[in-house]
């Protein structure tokens, strides 16, 4: 990311989020635990951890699919939980998702045209599309921006490849021109090979129409081969987090080292792998979200804890300039 990126007001800034469910009648289960970071205008932020850690549920959090316990979130300088009926409607709209099955976001009934239309009816939004011929082309347009030409607006989802289906999901999510995509896990559930098609396709677009991407994956090389900067969660919290060369190059914190070293071949970069080379693997378990973790989180699977962190939760501190870690040993 240059400078000039980084200089500019963030788009959506999270603050100490926390979110709560409860496990029974009397435990809660803190899915996400003071999480903090932002996002600037254009930038694709990955999101990686692994199961469980509290990934989708941060981007539920964010479009307001589950209640916010604690922190805030503000987007374009405006707290959401402040907005106005109108600020809320034009938030739903700049703020789009993308799944990572995109069959079940889409209505098997509706072909693709009225798929992506349905989203400019559902926001209300025309933008200047007064008559169905307007709208139609408008569909047209949005399918070949995605790759796709206007041959497939009468198709239906179940005649589609995964790879087309999830260009439609994209197609969809552009159609009312967000500022903010959230990518939940886009493409593993897709071929490799796919894989990069897709993950060119979504950075160009986001390059061409300057929409920014919260990218949630557990998959390191994707996150890596897509993301100016990458947040690393474990157990709710974000441990570290870094522009996307320095995190990988220099991983501060002994969790994200120990994801980079579960992957030996992240380095040899997204096309060269094949299969499940790059997932999470790491041994140990992690440990019940029901039983809170006395002092750091993940001490109980660190190969340099100490007595410290036994007992002493770490806050954030500076590896270097842009470069944070949860750790009591950085710095
Ligand atoms: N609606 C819910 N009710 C209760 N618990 C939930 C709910 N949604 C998520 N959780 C729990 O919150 C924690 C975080 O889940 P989340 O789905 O955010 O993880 P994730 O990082 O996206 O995992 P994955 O990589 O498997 O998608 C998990 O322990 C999960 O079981
Ligand atoms: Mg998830």
């Amino acid at each position: 990311m240059s400078d000039a990126l980084t200089r500019e007001p963030a788009l959506l800034e999270v603050s100490d989020l926390g979110v709560e469910f409860s496990a029974d009648r009397h435990r809660v289960l803190r899915a996400v635990d003071g999480v903090s970071f932002d996002i600037g205008p254009r930038e694709i932020v990955g999101l990686v951890g692994e199961s469980g850690c509290g990934k989708t549920t941060t981007g539920n959090a964010i479009v307001g699919l589950v209640p916010v316990a604690q922190g805030s979130i503000t987007f374009d300088g405006k707290p959401i939980a402040l907005q106005s009926a109108a600020q809320q409607r034009q938030f739903r709209r700049e703020v789009q998702m993308v799944f990572q099955d995109p069959m079940g976001s889409l209505n098997p009934r509706l072909p693709v045209g009225d798929a992506i239309l349905e989203t400019l009816y559902v926001h209300r939004v025309h933008l200047g599309l007064a008559t169905r011929r307007s709208r139609q082309s408008r569909a047209a347009e949005l399918l070949e921006r995605v790759g796709l030409g206007s041959d497939f607006i009468p198709r239906y989802p179940h005649e589609l490849s995964g790879g087309q289906r999830q260009r439609v999901g994209i197609a969809r999510a552009l159609a009312v021109r967000p500022r903010l995509l959230i990518a939940d896990e886009p493409v593993s559930a897709l071929d490799v090979s796919i894989q990069v098609q897709i993950l060119n396709l979504l950075k160009d677009l986001s390059k061409e129409l300057s929409f920014a991407c919260l990218f949630v994956a557990h998959d390191l090389a994707v996150v890596r081969y897509m993301c100016d900067r990458t947040l690393v969660m474990y157990l709710g919290e974000v441990v570290e987090e870094a522009p996307s060369d320095i995190l990988f190059r220099t991983p501060s914190h002994p969790y994200t080292r120990a994801l980079l070293s579960a992957v030996p071949d992240v380095d040899k970069g997204l096309a060269a792998r094949h299969g499940e080379g790059s997932r999470i693997v790491l041994r140990g378990e992690v440990p019940s979200r029901l039983e809170p973790v006395p002092g750091c989180p993940f001490h109980p699977r660190c190969p340099e804890a100490t007595e410290r962190c036994h007992t002493e939760r770490p806050g954030y501190a500076t590896v270097k300039d842009d470069h944070l870690a949860r750790c009591h040993f950085t710095g």
